[in-house]
């Protein structure tokens, strides 16, 4: 069965010119990639995203690292991949959340670390089951930034909306 995952390249991804690899380990799942952003994450979204882990003793330096303040690099790559088993195959190939963990060959093993403080530098974020994906998908992504109707959506008018637009 075709299922949505969100993959997010952190910060630290970024700012070591790792996306090339990743994108191309990635690939070895031939699943296909129906959004892509940059995104300049904000405290709410991180907040938001890493809601489930609000009373754990890393909670404030899992979101600085999503803000990329520990690596002078504020901003993130979020997309989401689509196709069989997507949330299994991600995973497998991004390694164990714990980059100590995971397998030495996989994103996190090859280029993973914990921090002194014991907070994971793991490269990047991938949804963990389907409710996830759903949540974390909608969280990030606007329904028109996904080329696969994937979840339900609607159309809604708003009045006195206020929008940046190119001049
Ligand atoms: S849970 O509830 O602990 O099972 O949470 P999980 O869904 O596995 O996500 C934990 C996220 O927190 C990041 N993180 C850590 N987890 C555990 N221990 C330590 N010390 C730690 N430091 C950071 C971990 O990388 C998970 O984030 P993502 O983005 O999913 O990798």
């Amino acid at each position: 069965m075709s299922q949505s995952t969100l993959v997010i390249v952190k910060p630290d991804g970024l700012k070591k010119s790792l996306t090339g690899n990743i994108l191309t380990r990635l690939s070895e799942t031939k699943l296909e990639i129906i959004a892509a952003k940059v995104v300049k994450v904000n405290r709410e979204l991180a907040a938001e995203h890493y809601r489930h882990l609000k009373d754990k003793p890393f909670f404030d330096d899992v979101i600085k690292y999503l803000l990329g303040e520990y690596h002078d690099r504020h901003k993130v790559l979020a997309m989401v991949y689509w196709g069989k088993d997507a949330i299994k195959k991600v995973r497998e190939i991004a390694g164990a959340t714990n980059p100590e963990e995971a397998d030495p060959v996989s994103i996190r093993g090859a280029y993973g670390r914990i921090t002194t403080k014991g907070v994971y530098e793991n490269v990047i974020h991938a949804s963990s089951d389907e409710t996830d994906a759903e949540r974390e998908i909608k969280l990030w992504f606007k329904p028109e930034d996904v080329i696969v109707d994937v979840y339900a959506s609607k159309v809604a008018t708003f009045k006195d909306v206020t929008m940046k637009v190119w001049a």
